[in-house]
C-alpha cells in the first residue's frame, strides 16, 4: 500500500489533490496536513488521515516523521501546495502583491520567502528520513510560472515572483544532492495553471474564461505530470501539461 502526504491539504488545490490522489490509488493511505479541519467533501475517503495543526507546519511534519519512523512507514509521494500571494491578517492588515518598487517592504518580502521558498525546502529536509528508497517516490511543490525569470515579460508581483524563483533553485539543488542517495526519487516544481481558488480570486477578472481552471481539472493534470515523471528528470520545473518551463 502506497502512503502519500499532502501539505496545505485544506486549500483549493490541496483538497482537490487529495481527491485526485485517492482516485489514482484508492488503496493508498493519504495524510493531509492543514490548519483547517478536514472538509466534509473528503469525508468518504476512509484511508485519509487528517493532521489539523496549530502553529507551524514544519513542527507538524516533524512530529509525523517521528511517528512514521517508529512505525517503519515510508512515503511514496509528497505534494505541498503551501504558498501565498495576498492575505489579510490581524497583525499586518492587508498584504497585496507589489506592483511598483515603492510598494516593496522588507517584512512582506521576508514573508513571501519564508512561506513560498523556505518552508518547502525545510519540508524536504524534515521528510528525508521517511522518503522511500526502494520504490519510486516523488516530492512535488506547486510553484508558479511567474517564478520563471526567463519568462518574466510583465514585471510586478516582486515578492511572489522572487520567492517562487528561489523555490525553483532550492528544489533543483536538493534534487542534485538527493540523486546520490535516493536513486528512485523525483523532485519537481509544478505550475498548476491559473486555478479558481482563494489565491487567484482577486485577479481572475483579467483572465479569459478558458484560462481559468477548476481545482479538480488542475489536480488531475498535476497528477498526470507526476505519474509521468522519472527520477532522471528530478529537479525540473513543469507546466501543467507536462512541458518544461524555463528557469
Ligand atoms: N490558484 C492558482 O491560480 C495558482 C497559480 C499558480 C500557482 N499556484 C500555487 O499553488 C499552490 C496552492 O494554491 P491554491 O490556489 O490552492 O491557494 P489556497 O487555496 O490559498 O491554498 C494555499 C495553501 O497554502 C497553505 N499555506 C499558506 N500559508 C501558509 C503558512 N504560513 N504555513 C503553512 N501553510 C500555508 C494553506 O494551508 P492551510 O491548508 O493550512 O490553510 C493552503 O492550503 C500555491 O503554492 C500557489 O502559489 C496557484
Amino acid at each position: 500500500m502506497a502512503v502519500y502526504a499532502v501539505f496545505g491539504s485544506g486549500g483549493g488545490l490541496g483538497e482537490a489533490l487529495v481527491r485526485a490522489l485517492y482516485e489514482r490509488d484508492p488503496e493508498a493511505e493519504i495524510h493531509g496536513f492543514s490548519r483547517r479541519p478536514c472538509p466534509d467533501q473528503l469525508a468518504d475517503i476512509t484511508n485519509l488521515i487528517w493532521h489539523q495543526y496549530t502553529g507551524e507546519v514544519l513542527d507538524a511534519a516533524a512530529a509525523a516523521v517521528q511517528k512514521w519512523q517508529q512505525e517503519g512507514v515510508f512515503l511514496n509521494g509528497v505534494i505541498s501546495t503551501i504558498g501565498w500571494l495576498h492575505r489579510i491578517d490581524a497583525d499586518h492588515g492587508e498584504w497585496q502583491p507589489e506592483r511598483r518598487l515603492e510598494q516593496l517592504n522588507s517584512e512582506q518580502l521576508q514573508e513571501y520567502f519564508r512561506v513560498n521558498a523556505t518552508i518547502p525546502a525545510l519540508l524536504i529536509q524534515i521528510l528525508k528520513p521517511v522518503l522511500a528508497k526502494k520504490k519510486r517516490c516523488f516530492v512535488v511543490q506547486l510553484g508558479a510560472k511567474v517564478g520563471s525569470i526567463g519568462d518574466n515579460q510583465l514585471g510586478g508581483w516582486y515578492g511572489y515572483r522572487a520567492s517562487k524563483a528561489a523555490l525553483n533553485m532550492l528544489f533543483k539543488t536538493a534534487a542534485i544532492e538527493l540523486k546520490r542517495t535516493h536513486k528512485l526519487l523525483t523532485l519537481a516544481v509544478i505550475h498548476p495553471g491559473t486555478t479558481d481558488t482563494p489565491l487567484s480570486e482577486p485577479f481572475q477578472d483579467r483572465l479569459p474564461k478558458d484560462k481559468l481552471y477548476s481545482p479538480e481539472q488542475s489536480a488531475q493534470r498535476i497528477c498526470s505530470v507526476i505519474w509521468n515523471l522519472t527520477p532522471q528528470e528530478s529537479g525540473d520545473f513543469w507546466f501543467w501539461d507536462g512541458e518544461r518551463l524555463p528557469w
